[in-house]
Protein backbone atom coordinates (compact mmCIF):
# COMPACT_ATOMS: atom_id res chain seq x y z
CA UNK A 1 0.00 0.00 0.00
CA UNK A 2 1.77 3.33 -1.22
CA UNK A 3 1.97 6.35 1.71
CA UNK A 4 -0.84 8.11 0.04
CA UNK A 5 -3.79 5.13 1.06
CA UNK A 6 -3.31 6.32 4.80
CA UNK A 7 -3.70 9.67 4.32
CA UNK A 8 -7.33 9.51 2.45
CA UNK A 9 -9.50 11.04 4.59
CA UNK A 10 -12.82 11.99 4.92
CA UNK A 11 -15.94 13.85 6.67
CA UNK A 12 -16.16 11.63 9.73
CA UNK A 13 -11.80 11.40 9.75
CA UNK A 14 -12.05 15.29 10.23
CA UNK A 15 -14.88 15.74 12.72
CA UNK A 16 -13.05 12.81 15.25
CA UNK A 17 -9.71 15.16 14.84
CA UNK A 18 -12.15 18.24 15.63
CA UNK A 19 -13.77 16.71 18.44
CA UNK A 20 -10.08 15.25 19.48
CA UNK A 21 -8.81 18.31 19.63
CA UNK A 22 -11.54 20.36 21.22
CA UNK A 23 -11.51 17.62 24.28
CA UNK A 24 -7.85 18.25 24.99
CA UNK A 25 -8.23 22.19 24.53
CA UNK A 26 -11.27 21.60 26.93
CA UNK A 27 -9.52 19.34 29.47
CA UNK A 28 -6.39 21.81 29.33
CA UNK A 29 -8.37 25.31 29.67
CA UNK A 30 -10.44 23.47 32.84
CA UNK A 31 -8.24 21.42 34.76
CA UNK A 32 -8.53 22.60 37.92
CA UNK A 33 -5.50 24.76 39.31
CA UNK A 34 -3.39 22.57 41.37
CA UNK A 35 -3.77 22.72 45.13
CA UNK A 36 0.17 23.92 45.75
CA UNK A 37 0.38 25.95 48.44
CA UNK A 38 0.04 29.64 47.99
CA UNK A 39 3.56 30.19 49.73
CA UNK A 40 5.30 28.30 46.61
CA UNK A 41 2.59 30.55 44.20
CA UNK A 42 4.53 33.58 44.54
CA UNK A 43 1.06 35.55 43.37
CA UNK A 44 -1.15 33.92 45.87
CA UNK A 45 0.84 35.37 48.62
CA UNK A 46 2.08 39.22 49.12
CA UNK A 47 3.90 40.98 52.06
CA UNK A 48 2.18 42.79 54.55
CA UNK A 49 2.32 47.02 54.02
CA UNK A 50 3.14 47.45 57.79
CA UNK A 51 6.46 46.49 59.04
CA UNK A 52 8.40 47.53 61.93
CA UNK A 53 11.73 48.37 61.84
CA UNK A 54 14.04 45.90 62.00
CA UNK A 55 11.60 43.09 61.20
CA UNK A 56 11.62 40.40 58.42
CA UNK A 57 8.15 40.86 55.74
CA UNK A 58 5.50 38.87 57.12
CA UNK A 59 3.81 37.20 54.56
CA UNK A 60 -0.07 36.42 54.03
CA UNK A 61 -1.49 34.60 51.35
CA UNK A 62 -4.95 34.18 49.99
CA UNK A 63 -5.34 30.76 50.46
CA UNK A 64 -7.64 31.19 53.45
CA UNK A 65 -9.70 33.59 51.42
CA UNK A 66 -9.12 37.46 51.66
CA UNK A 67 -8.74 38.86 54.88
CA UNK A 68 -9.58 35.38 56.41
CA UNK A 69 -7.79 34.53 59.73
CA UNK A 70 -5.09 31.77 58.90
CA UNK A 71 -5.59 27.86 59.79
CA UNK A 72 -4.31 27.53 63.83
CA UNK A 73 -5.25 23.73 63.89
CA UNK A 74 -4.57 21.07 60.90
CA UNK A 75 -8.03 19.37 62.38
CA UNK A 76 -10.91 21.29 64.57
CA UNK A 77 -10.37 18.51 67.39
CA UNK A 78 -7.04 19.71 68.05
CA UNK A 79 -6.77 21.96 70.36
CA UNK A 80 -3.92 21.69 72.46
CA UNK A 81 0.09 19.84 72.24
CA UNK A 82 -1.73 16.63 73.84
CA UNK A 83 -4.14 16.11 70.83
CA UNK A 84 -1.19 15.97 68.59
CA UNK A 85 -0.68 12.36 69.42
CA UNK A 86 -3.79 11.20 68.27
CA UNK A 87 -4.92 8.33 70.56
CA UNK A 88 -7.15 6.58 67.54
CA UNK A 89 -3.96 6.14 66.17
CA UNK A 90 -2.34 3.54 67.17
CA UNK A 91 0.19 1.83 63.84
CA UNK A 92 2.93 1.30 65.80
CA UNK A 93 6.18 3.47 64.43
CA UNK A 94 9.87 4.17 65.68
CA UNK A 95 10.63 7.28 67.24
CA UNK A 96 14.42 7.32 67.37
CA UNK A 97 15.21 4.10 68.55
CA UNK A 98 11.96 2.99 69.90
CA UNK A 99 9.07 1.25 67.98
CA UNK A 100 5.94 2.66 69.62
CA UNK A 101 1.94 3.19 69.03
CA UNK A 102 0.21 6.74 69.94
CA UNK A 103 -1.83 4.86 72.62
CA UNK A 104 0.96 3.51 74.53
CA UNK A 105 3.28 6.77 73.95
CA UNK A 106 -0.18 8.64 76.07
CA UNK A 107 0.17 5.48 78.58
CA UNK A 108 3.68 6.88 78.85
CA UNK A 109 3.36 10.40 79.34
CA UNK A 110 0.61 9.86 81.61
CA UNK A 111 2.77 7.84 84.14
CA UNK A 112 5.30 10.14 83.80
CA UNK A 113 3.17 13.08 84.67
CA UNK A 114 1.72 11.42 87.74
CA UNK A 115 5.24 10.57 88.52
CA UNK A 116 6.09 14.20 88.09
CA UNK A 117 3.26 15.33 90.49
CA UNK A 118 4.00 12.86 93.43
CA UNK A 119 7.82 14.10 92.99
CA UNK A 120 6.09 17.41 94.23
CA UNK A 121 5.96 19.34 91.14
CA UNK A 122 2.54 21.36 90.51
CA UNK A 123 1.27 24.25 88.30
CA UNK A 124 3.04 26.32 89.99
CA UNK A 125 6.38 24.89 88.92
CA UNK A 126 8.12 25.32 86.00
CA UNK A 127 10.72 22.96 84.35
CA UNK A 128 14.23 23.47 82.55
CA UNK A 129 14.74 20.49 79.84
CA UNK A 130 18.37 20.30 79.49
CA UNK A 131 17.40 17.39 76.66
CA UNK A 132 18.89 16.18 73.43
CA UNK A 133 16.22 15.24 71.59
CA UNK A 134 14.71 11.56 71.53
CA UNK A 135 11.70 9.62 73.10
CA UNK A 136 12.13 10.99 77.13
CA UNK A 137 11.99 14.60 75.77
CA UNK A 138 8.77 13.65 74.07
CA UNK A 139 7.23 12.28 76.79
CA UNK A 140 8.48 14.56 79.61
CA UNK A 141 7.18 17.37 77.18
CA UNK A 142 3.74 15.78 76.71
CA UNK A 143 3.23 15.41 80.53
CA UNK A 144 4.11 18.79 81.29
CA UNK A 145 1.92 19.74 78.85
CA UNK A 146 -1.06 17.81 79.88
CA UNK A 147 -0.58 19.43 83.51
CA UNK A 148 -0.25 22.78 82.26
CA UNK A 149 3.09 22.85 83.57
CA UNK A 150 5.56 25.10 81.84
CA UNK A 151 8.69 24.06 80.37
CA UNK A 152 11.81 25.80 79.54
CA UNK A 153 14.11 25.20 76.55
CA UNK A 154 17.48 26.83 75.57
CA UNK A 155 18.10 27.29 71.85
CA UNK A 156 22.37 26.72 72.94
CA UNK A 157 23.86 25.53 75.97
CA UNK A 158 25.67 28.61 76.74
CA UNK A 159 22.28 30.76 77.48
CA UNK A 160 22.41 28.26 80.42
CA UNK A 161 24.02 30.69 83.35
CA UNK A 162 21.66 33.52 82.47
CA UNK A 163 18.39 31.75 82.18
CA UNK A 164 19.30 30.06 86.18
CA UNK A 165 20.08 33.41 87.00
CA UNK A 166 17.17 35.32 85.61
CA UNK A 167 14.65 32.73 85.26
CA UNK A 168 15.10 29.99 87.93
CA UNK A 169 13.43 26.82 87.28
CA UNK A 170 11.79 24.95 89.90
CA UNK A 171 12.99 21.69 88.16
CA UNK A 172 15.37 20.50 85.64
CA UNK A 173 15.39 17.45 83.24
CA UNK A 174 18.94 16.85 82.30
CA UNK A 175 21.23 14.25 80.14
CA UNK A 176 22.85 12.45 82.34
CA UNK A 177 25.90 12.70 80.07
CA UNK A 178 25.45 16.62 80.59
CA UNK A 179 25.18 16.42 84.53
CA UNK A 180 29.02 17.33 85.32
CA UNK A 181 29.07 20.21 83.04
CA UNK A 182 26.27 21.77 85.06
CA UNK A 183 26.95 20.81 88.65
CA UNK A 184 28.70 24.06 89.18
CA UNK A 185 25.97 26.14 87.92
CA UNK A 186 23.44 24.72 89.92
CA UNK A 187 25.09 25.00 92.85
CA UNK A 188 25.77 28.73 92.70
CA UNK A 189 21.92 29.12 92.18
CA UNK A 190 21.10 28.96 95.82
CA UNK A 191 16.97 29.00 94.77
CA UNK A 192 17.66 25.69 92.98
CA UNK A 193 19.75 24.22 96.42
CA UNK A 194 15.86 22.40 97.18
CA UNK A 195 14.54 21.51 94.29
CA UNK A 196 14.74 18.65 91.63
CA UNK A 197 16.96 17.45 88.93
CA UNK A 198 16.01 14.50 86.88
CA UNK A 199 18.14 12.80 85.31
CA UNK A 200 18.06 10.93 81.94
CA UNK A 201 20.53 7.74 82.29
CA UNK A 202 22.99 6.69 84.29
CA UNK A 203 24.67 9.72 85.88
CA UNK A 204 28.44 8.55 86.69
CA UNK A 205 28.99 7.55 90.13
CA UNK A 206 31.60 10.74 90.99
CA UNK A 207 28.71 13.50 89.66
CA UNK A 208 26.48 11.63 91.75
CA UNK A 209 27.98 11.11 94.96
CA UNK A 210 28.99 15.09 94.60
CA UNK A 211 25.34 16.24 93.89
CA UNK A 212 23.96 14.57 96.78
CA UNK A 213 25.45 16.37 98.87
CA UNK A 214 23.85 19.87 97.18
CA UNK A 215 20.61 18.98 95.38
CA UNK A 216 17.84 16.45 95.25
CA UNK A 217 18.39 14.50 92.24
CA UNK A 218 16.07 11.83 90.90
CA UNK A 219 16.50 9.36 88.50
CA UNK A 220 14.15 9.54 85.37
CA UNK A 221 12.97 6.41 85.05
CA UNK A 222 11.97 6.18 88.79
CA UNK A 223 9.69 9.14 88.27
CA UNK A 224 7.91 6.81 85.27
CA UNK A 225 8.22 3.88 87.08
CA UNK A 226 6.71 5.72 90.44
CA UNK A 227 3.92 7.26 88.51
CA UNK A 228 2.75 3.86 86.70
CA UNK A 229 1.64 2.09 90.32
CA UNK A 230 -1.66 2.76 91.41
CA UNK A 231 -4.11 5.84 90.56
CA UNK A 232 -3.07 8.14 87.75
CA UNK A 233 -3.65 11.38 88.56
CA UNK A 234 -5.29 13.74 85.86
CA UNK A 235 -5.36 17.65 85.18
CA UNK A 236 -8.17 19.81 83.72
CA UNK A 237 -7.59 20.29 80.27
CA UNK A 238 -5.38 23.36 79.11
CA UNK A 239 -6.69 25.79 77.28
CA UNK A 240 -5.07 26.68 73.38
CA UNK A 241 -4.15 29.95 74.61
CA UNK A 242 -2.13 28.80 77.99
CA UNK A 243 1.58 29.22 77.27
CA UNK A 244 3.14 25.83 77.54
CA UNK A 245 7.04 26.54 76.59
CA UNK A 246 9.23 29.49 76.71
CA UNK A 247 11.64 29.16 74.50
CA UNK A 248 14.64 31.17 74.84
CA UNK A 249 17.12 32.25 72.45
CA UNK A 250 19.82 35.09 71.95
CA UNK A 251 18.98 37.93 69.49
CA UNK A 252 21.11 39.31 67.45
CA UNK A 253 22.54 41.98 70.12
CA UNK A 254 23.79 38.93 72.24
CA UNK A 255 20.57 39.60 74.46
CA UNK A 256 18.38 36.45 76.22
CA UNK A 257 15.00 36.97 74.86
CA UNK A 258 12.15 34.17 75.82
CA UNK A 259 9.25 33.56 73.74
CA UNK A 260 6.77 32.27 74.91
CA UNK A 261 4.49 29.59 73.07
CA UNK A 262 0.83 28.63 73.39
CA UNK A 263 -0.75 25.15 72.74
CA UNK A 264 -2.36 27.11 69.95
CA UNK A 265 0.87 28.62 68.29
CA UNK A 266 2.36 25.00 68.23
CA UNK A 267 -0.91 23.65 66.55
CA UNK A 268 -0.40 26.53 63.80
CA UNK A 269 2.92 25.91 63.23
CA UNK A 270 1.90 22.06 62.63
CA UNK A 271 -0.60 23.21 60.28
CA UNK A 272 1.87 25.54 58.25
CA UNK A 273 4.67 22.61 58.10
CA UNK A 274 1.78 20.27 56.86
CA UNK A 275 0.69 23.14 54.15
CA UNK A 276 4.55 23.38 53.02
CA UNK A 277 4.79 19.39 52.06
CA UNK A 278 3.30 18.92 48.82
CA UNK A 279 1.37 15.68 49.77
CA UNK A 280 -0.61 14.06 46.96
CA UNK A 281 -1.02 10.73 49.68
CA UNK A 282 -0.80 11.00 53.31
CA UNK A 283 1.93 10.32 55.27
CA UNK A 284 2.10 7.08 56.93
CA UNK A 285 4.07 4.69 58.90
CA UNK A 286 6.05 4.04 56.12
CA UNK A 287 7.31 7.71 55.96
CA UNK A 288 10.23 8.25 57.94
CA UNK A 289 11.07 12.10 58.49
CA UNK A 290 14.55 13.02 59.91
CA UNK A 291 15.13 16.61 60.81
CA UNK A 292 18.31 18.53 61.59
CA UNK A 293 16.71 21.19 64.08
CA UNK A 294 16.99 20.40 67.83
CA UNK A 295 13.79 20.13 69.01
CA UNK A 296 14.93 22.78 72.10
CA UNK A 297 14.21 25.25 68.91
CA UNK A 298 10.63 26.09 68.72
CA UNK A 299 10.96 25.30 64.78
CA UNK A 300 12.66 21.54 65.37
CA UNK A 301 9.63 20.70 68.43
CA UNK A 302 7.14 21.88 65.79
CA UNK A 303 9.32 19.34 63.19
CA UNK A 304 8.39 16.51 65.85
CA UNK A 305 5.07 17.29 66.52
CA UNK A 306 4.18 17.46 62.69
CA UNK A 307 6.05 14.06 62.44
CA UNK A 308 3.57 12.08 65.71
CA UNK A 309 1.00 13.90 64.05
CA UNK A 310 0.70 12.51 60.75
CA UNK A 311 2.49 9.23 62.59
CA UNK A 312 5.65 9.24 60.69
CA UNK A 313 8.96 7.45 61.91
CA UNK A 314 11.10 10.09 63.12
CA UNK A 315 14.51 11.22 64.47
CA UNK A 316 17.33 13.91 64.56
CA UNK A 317 20.52 14.05 63.81
CA UNK A 318 23.63 14.28 65.73
CA UNK A 319 24.22 17.38 65.09
CA UNK A 320 20.65 18.48 66.42
CA UNK A 321 22.55 17.45 69.80
CA UNK A 322 22.79 20.64 72.09
CA UNK A 323 23.74 19.23 74.83
CA UNK A 324 27.01 17.48 73.99
CA UNK A 325 28.56 15.03 76.54
CA UNK A 326 30.50 12.12 74.92
CA UNK A 327 33.44 12.67 72.31
CA UNK A 328 31.72 10.96 69.37
CA UNK A 329 32.51 13.83 66.95
CA UNK A 330 30.69 13.76 63.55
CA UNK A 331 31.30 16.26 60.87
CA UNK A 332 28.91 18.31 59.45
CA UNK A 333 27.38 17.81 56.09
CA UNK A 334 26.44 14.32 54.88
CA UNK A 335 27.98 12.21 57.51
CA UNK A 336 25.97 14.08 60.02
CA UNK A 337 23.42 13.69 57.79
CA UNK A 338 23.47 9.65 57.76
CA UNK A 339 23.91 9.44 61.28
CA UNK A 340 20.76 8.25 61.59
CA UNK A 341 21.84 5.01 59.81
CA UNK A 342 22.49 3.55 63.04
CA UNK A 343 18.76 3.74 63.97
CA UNK A 344 16.06 1.03 63.33
CA UNK A 345 14.11 3.42 61.22
CA UNK A 346 13.23 2.95 57.40
CA UNK A 347 15.33 5.11 54.85
CA UNK A 348 13.66 9.05 55.15
CA UNK A 349 11.29 10.14 52.84
CA UNK A 350 11.54 13.72 54.30
CA UNK A 351 14.32 15.31 55.47
CA UNK A 352 14.25 18.69 57.03
CA UNK A 353 17.89 20.04 56.92
CA UNK A 354 20.30 22.78 56.85
CA UNK A 355 22.07 24.79 54.32
CA UNK A 356 25.21 22.72 54.62
CA UNK A 357 23.11 19.44 54.52
CA UNK A 358 21.11 20.82 51.29
CA UNK A 359 24.93 21.98 50.01
CA UNK A 360 26.77 18.51 50.54
CA UNK A 361 23.85 16.38 48.92
CA UNK A 362 23.44 18.33 46.00
CA UNK A 363 27.24 18.19 45.42
CA UNK A 364 27.63 14.23 46.27
CA UNK A 365 24.72 14.23 43.31
CA UNK A 366 26.40 15.86 41.25
CA UNK A 367 29.63 14.09 41.34
CA UNK A 368 28.14 10.62 41.09
CA UNK A 369 26.19 11.70 38.36
CA UNK A 370 29.68 13.18 36.63
CA UNK A 371 30.67 9.58 36.18
CA UNK A 372 27.93 8.87 33.84
CA UNK A 373 28.57 8.76 30.29
CA UNK A 374 25.40 10.50 29.98
CA UNK A 375 26.00 13.75 32.01
CA UNK A 376 26.79 15.45 29.13
CA UNK A 377 23.31 15.05 27.59
CA UNK A 378 21.91 15.98 30.99
CA UNK A 379 21.47 19.53 31.75
CA UNK A 380 23.83 21.62 33.95
CA UNK A 381 23.91 21.17 37.67
CA UNK A 382 21.45 23.88 38.57
CA UNK A 383 18.15 22.54 37.23
CA UNK A 384 19.48 19.19 39.52
CA UNK A 385 16.71 18.36 41.60
CA UNK A 386 17.55 16.35 44.68
CA UNK A 387 14.94 13.94 43.99
CA UNK A 388 16.13 10.59 43.47
CA UNK A 389 15.85 7.99 45.59
CA UNK A 390 16.43 7.28 49.01
CA UNK A 391 14.65 10.74 49.50
CA UNK A 392 11.50 11.53 47.59
CA UNK A 393 11.18 15.27 49.05
CA UNK A 394 14.41 17.10 50.30
CA UNK A 395 13.59 20.60 52.60
CA UNK A 396 16.64 22.71 52.92
CA UNK A 397 14.85 24.77 55.38
CA UNK A 398 17.15 28.46 55.73
CA UNK A 399 17.49 28.85 59.78
CA UNK A 400 20.80 28.15 60.60
C1 LIG B 1 1.37 32.79 69.49
O1 LIG B 1 -0.02 32.98 69.39
C2 LIG B 1 -0.45 34.25 69.82
C3 LIG B 1 -1.96 34.23 69.76
O2 LIG B 1 -2.46 33.09 70.42
C4 LIG B 1 0.14 35.33 68.93
O3 LIG B 1 -0.26 36.60 69.37
C5 LIG B 1 1.67 35.21 68.97
O4 LIG B 1 2.23 36.11 68.07
C6 LIG B 1 2.09 33.80 68.61
N1 LIG B 1 3.54 33.69 68.82
C7 LIG B 1 4.36 33.34 67.87
C8 LIG B 1 5.80 33.26 68.26
O5 LIG B 1 4.00 33.09 66.74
Amino acid sequence: MALKDYLVTDDLTILLGLITASTFLLYNLYKPQSLVHPILLGRQSDVARVRNPGESAVHRNYGTGLLGRFPIRPTREVQTLLDLVKPEYDAPRTLWSTKITNPQLRARAEAFGTGLLRAGLNQESNVLLLLNDGLEFLITDIALASHSIPSFTLSSPSLLSSVLDKHPPTAIVIDAGFLPNVLELIYDTNELAHHVVIVVGEPDRKALAEAAQHIKLVRWADVEAEGKVGQKITSPAPDPNDVFTVSFYEDHEGRLQGAQLTHENLTAGVTTLRGLLPLTNPLTALDTIVSAHSMSTAFGRTIAYTALYEGTNFATTHGARLYKSDDTYVPPGLPDLFSTKSLPLPAPTILFIKPEHSNALSAAIISRAEKSLLFSFACAPPCLSVTSPPWSLAFASVAS
